[in-house]
């Protein structure tokens, strides 16, 4: 019997309008354009305004542009898996929202908290269900508003994060194309230094942890650093190795975008050079779950089919981890 593989058929994205720069932070916190620009890659990122507005209407946005893309209808839809740290809501999930507002009819889903590396977490679990034959057609969204949670009078988150959601097209392929390893950890003793300390069942919301600002992310960004490089850098070296892949043999790292220096030292290990590495972070900050279906949506027209990609991430959890792919399609 021939072996299916999970193959990417299409990805598409969606970025608010609205741009905060690099400038307009420096009225909010004492930092400066240069700092930012220099420590992190980052000149400006997307924030979603507008009031009742949450993840799942950049999420949804983006999937109806996948499907037209791809010219299938939403009832085709056999489950959507939304990475997500910044749900519209505890439940129902982000998933199912999405459902109702695109009309897949059809689809069940679910969402998946694995931090930035939410959306290879969820590419792994929903290549499974194509690879056994289960599902036919799956979609994996990773999206975040990451502005709901960021204080802009803390310079060390809100000069990072930002808002936007992109998605891709799983479908069967006999090939040999799409995904071909992955290899995810994680580590919960990290947890201490990247975290929302409420709004969940230990400290439910009360006045007490809104005057705290504790519904903001908190991040002591320098042990986050220093693991993000180890394990970014150690995790792509290690699926490289495993596959037997040498720097020639990739065509594209598609890395989580947190800070430039961070992929930089992920390049490297890697022995790849710039022009083979997804870089999008000067333009959208690191928006989380969205990170990697943007870069590949950005990319799109640059791959070829039969490319070899690695995908690398690393993120509160800690979570990180990195997946093999074989492109499956010129667009
Ligand atoms: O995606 C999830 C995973 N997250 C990450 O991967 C993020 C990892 N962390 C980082 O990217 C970096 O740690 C940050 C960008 C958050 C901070 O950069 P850093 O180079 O690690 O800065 P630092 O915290 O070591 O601070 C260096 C200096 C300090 O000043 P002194 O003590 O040397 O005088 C800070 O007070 O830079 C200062 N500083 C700033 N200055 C201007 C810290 N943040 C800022 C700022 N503007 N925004």
């Amino acid at each position: 019997m021939t072996k299916i593989t999970a193959a990417i058929t299409a990805v598409a994205g969606y970025v608010p309008e609205y741009v905060l720069t690099n400038q307009e932070l420096e009225k909010f916190v004492t930092t400066t354009s240069e700092w930012i620009e220099t420590r992190t890659g980052i000149k400006e990122r997307r924030i979603l305004k507008g009031e009742g507005l949450g993840t799942s209407d950049m999420c949804a946005p983006a999937v109806e542009l996948l499907l037209k893309k791809r010219g299938i209808k939403a009832s085709e839809i056999d489950l959507i898996i939304v990475a997500t740290v910044t749900p519209d809501f505890s439940f129902p999930s982000t998933s199912n929202l999405i459902c109702d507002k695109i009309g897949a009819k059809n689809a069940w889903g679910f969402d998946l908290a694995g931090g930035c590396s939410g959306f290879i977490f969820a590419l792994t679990t929903g290549a499974q269900f194509i690879e056994t034959g289960k599902h036919k057609k799956v979609i994996v969204v990773g999206g975040d508003k990451m502005s709901s949670i960021i204080d802009y009078t803390d310079r060390s988150t809100c000069i990072i994060f930002g808002d936007g959601a992109g998605a891709v097209l799983l479908e069967p392929n006999t090939e040999g194309l799409g995904i071909i390893d992955s290899i995810l950890k994680t580590d919960g003793s990290g947890g201490k230094y990247l975290n929302l300390k409420a709004g969940g069942s230990v400290k439910p919301a009360s006045h007490e942890t809104v005057d705290s600002k504790e519904h903001y992310v908190f991040q002591d960004g320098q042990p986050v650093f220093k693991r993000a490089v180890i394990g970014m850098a150690e995790v792509s070296a290690e699926i490289m190795e495993k596959n037997k892949l040498k720097s020639e043999d990739i065509a594209w790292l598609v890395p989580h975008q947190a800070n430039k220096r961070i992929i930089d030292a992920t390049s490297d290990r890697m022995g790849l050079s710039s022009d083979k590495v997804m870089l999008n972070i000067q333009k959208y900050g690191n928006t989380t779950g969205g990170t990697i279906p943007l870069c590949l949506w950005d990319y799109e027209k640059q791959i070829k089919k039969g490319d070899n990609i690695i995908i690398s991430t690393f993120g509160a959890g800690f979570t990180w981890g990195a997946v093999y792919l074989k492109w499956a399609y010129n667009s």
